[in-house]
C-alpha cells in the first residue's frame, strides 16, 4: 500500500508545482501586489480629438431633416383592421385595433423570446407555447406568458409606417 500512497503524493506534489509554476508565471508579470514602481501610464494623454471645433458655419454635410426615407417599416394599407402584421426581421409587430389606430409592440415573446407567429381574432399570437397577447395594447390573454409585449414607437405620415 506504500507505493500507491507514495505515487498519490508524488501526484498531488506535482500537481501543486504546476499549480505553484502557474501561479509564479502570472504573479511575476504584473499582478496586483508588489512592486508600486510600475508608472501605468493610462491617463487622458494624447487623445485629445478636435471634434471638428470649427466655429460658426457648420459643415454642410448635416442632416437633412426633410426626407425621412429609407426607414419605413410597411405602409397602413398592410396593416388588416383588427389585426395586425408581424415583422420579424426587426422583431416588431403592428396592429390597428380599430381603423386608423396603429399600435406597434414588440414581436419577442415574454415567455420565453420566442418571435410571436401569427395575428388572429384579436390577439397576437406565440407559437411555442401558446401565448397571447392583444392586439390593442399587448396584455396577455393566455400564458405562459405572464408579462404584456412592450410597446414599440411608430411613426404614421401619410400611409407610411415608420419605427420611431
Ligand atoms: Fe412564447 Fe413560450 S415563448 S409562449
Amino acid at each position: 500500500m506504500n507505493p500507491e500512497a507514495t505515487n498519490r503524493r508524488t501526484v498531488l506534489l506535482a500537481g501543486a508545482g504546476s499549480v505553484a509554476v502557474l501561479a509564479t508565471g502570472c504573479g511575476s508579470d504584473g499582478d496586483n501586489g508588489g512592486t508600486t514602481d510600475s508608472p501605468t501610464p493610462t491617463g487622458p494623454a494624447t487623445t485629445a480629438e478636435p471634434t471638428t471645433s470649427a466655429p460658426g458655419t457648420s459643415s454642410p454635410t448635416a442632416a437633412p431633416t426633410s426626407a425621412p426615407a429609407g426607414d419605413a417599416l410597411t405602409t397602413t394599407g398592410d396593416v388588416p383592421v383588427g389585426g395586425g402584421t408581424i415583422f420579424k426581421e426587426e422583431k416588431v409587430v403592428v396592429t390597428q385595433p380599430t381603423a386608423g389606430d396603429f399600435k406597434a409592440f414588440s414581436a419577442i415573446c415574454t415567455h420565453q423570446g420566442c418571435i410571436v407567429g401569427k395575428v388572429e381574432n384579436g390577439t397576437i399570437d406565440c407559437p411555442c407555447h401558446g401565448s397571447k397577447f392583444r392586439i390593442t395594447d399587448g396584455s396577455v390573454v393566455t400564458g405562459p406568458a405572464t408579462r404584456p409585449l412592450p410597446a414599440e414607437e411608430i411613426t404614421v405620415s401619410g400611409d407610411s409606417i415608420t419605427l420611431a
